[in-house]
């Protein structure tokens, strides 16, 4: 790829070795022009814009704690990003409420919030404060605050989610059984606070070896339907 050779002549080079090609890119397009040219399925192992893949684990680790999505409150507090967006995909299409919160400017775009108001007009809740959205949470999630990519913004990205941390405090405000869920790495002291990835309350380890899992599960998926 480094030797700029056309996105089309690498998917069709790559497809002939391989029954299933998993790209991790930045750009959401060049990921579409993989599967348009690609003879074999392409799985989506994140973009900027989605992360599904890690969805599927999440929406396993939630049912594996709370039985089922339906009418359960699940809160994303932080960068509304990749693994925001694919998250309330899945949750509001399998029933879940989905409670965001995230600081001016780092909201979801308004084709996101138009889709998931399609999806669950009543189930989509957003609020630039956490505490007016934390209450009744049975899962409370949350992503680092700079991305693959954005690294150059990390300055300003600390200032702009400066009152958005996850912490054990905010989780009190949460239902007692709530669960705390984030998809790794974190970055301790940015958008969590220092230990709470070894609170009692937190899933994300069990929600880590759920992407080996529910990876497996998708390919098994795609080769019983080629
Ligand atoms: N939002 C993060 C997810 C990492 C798995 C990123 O895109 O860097």
């Amino acid at each position: 790829i480094g030797r700029g050779e056309p996105i089309k002549d690498t998917a069709r080079v790559l497809s002939s070795y391989c029954d299933v090609l998993a790209i991790r890119t930045f750009n959401h397009c060049d990921l579409e022009e993989y599967a348009k040219w690609s003879s074999k399925p392409v799985i989506n192992a994140l973009t900027d814009d989605e992360h599904p893949c890690q969805a599927l684990a999440d929406i396993m680790t939630i049912h594996e704690n709370l039985g089922t999505l339906i009418d359960k409150k699940i809160t994303y507090i932080g960068d509304c990003n990749n693994v925001a967006k694919s998250l309330g995909y899945a949750v509001l299409s399998l029933g879940g409420l989905f409670s965001v919160s995230s600081p001016k400017g780092y909201e979801f775009d308004s084709e996101t919030s138009d889709r998931f108001l399609d999806l669950g007009e009543e189930r989509f809740q957003f609020s630039n404060y956490p505490n007016e959205i934390i209450p009744d949470s049975d899962i409370v999630y949350t992503d680092v605050w700079t991305s693959m990519g954005q690294e150059e913004e990390k300055n300003k990205r600390l200032q702009d989610f400066n009152g958005y941390q996850v912490n054990s405090n905010l989780l009190d405000m949460a239902k007692p059984t709530v669960k705390f869920m984030h998809d790794l790495p974190a970055h301790p002291g940015e958008e969590i606070e220092d230990g709470l990835l070894y609170d009692s309350r937190s899933v994300v380890f069990d929600q880590a070896e759920n992407r080996l899992w529910a990876q497996t599960g998708l390919m098994e998926y795609i080769f019983s339907n080629l």
